[in-house]
């Protein structure tokens, strides 16, 4: 079956999914200002680096639309109130969210797509989908690291970079002080969470 893109489920789509990585973006700025007032800069870091690819995939699906510039599109919509004051707690409620995107929203929304015969918008949804999965992967490895209190120790030997000035300490633990730029444990991280693991 294919259908008119003005008339498409697809296009309320394309707009839920703006207003949804718009949020995701914002949500994840917030977590960023808590971790970093909690002297957590490596979570700081991804949820900052997690926001902007947010925001590229907002803009992803925006330009989608171009050809409704100029005019309204309404949609609805359930999106989270995730206000918790930890940082354990955002990780989670982050790991939720992405995988709720991944498996439920961008696979409907890209089955959908292909129903109505706009296959372009339905790659995008799976391959954005797919980053979604990556996101809440590496979300659920750093709470699991928290939840072990594991996030700057190791069981096995590890290589631990210093986010601030890339200095690289191999350990069982971060140094409580980076040995070149001074800034503290909160700056490591394990360069393995730094790539996707390779299979
Ligand atoms: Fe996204
Ligand atoms: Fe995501």
């Amino acid at each position: 079956m294919s259908t008119t893109f003005v008339n498409s489920e697809t296009r309320l789509n394309l707009m839920r999914a703006f207003a949804g990585e718009s949020q995701a973006r914002n949500r994840y700025t917030f977590a960023a200002g808590l971790a970093q007032r909690q002297g957590l800069h490596v979570l700081e870091q991804v949820f900052t680096f997690t926001a902007n690819q947010e925001q590229a995939h907002a803009k992803v699906f925006y330009d989608q639309l171009q050809e409704f510039s100029g005019q309204t599109i309404r949609v609805d919509g359930t999106y989270p109130v995730d206000l918790f004051p930890d940082v354990l707690e955002q990780l989670r409620a982050a790991v939720h969210n992405e995988f709720q995107e991944y498996e439920h929203d961008y696979a409907r929304f890209a089955a959908k797509a292909e129903e109505e015969g706009f296959p372009i918008v339905s790659h995008l949804f799976r391959q954005i989908g797919s980053v979604e999965k990556e996101h809440g992967e590496r979300f659920s490895t750093l709470a699991q690291l928290m939840e072990q209190e594991a996030l700057f120790v190791s069981q096995k030997q590890e290589r631990w970079m210093c986010l601030n000035c890339g200095h690289i300490v191999e350990g069982t633990a971060a140094p409580a002080v980076c040995p070149v730029c001074r800034k503290p444990q909160g700056w490591f991280t394990r360069t393995s969470l730094l790539l996707p693991p390779q299979s």
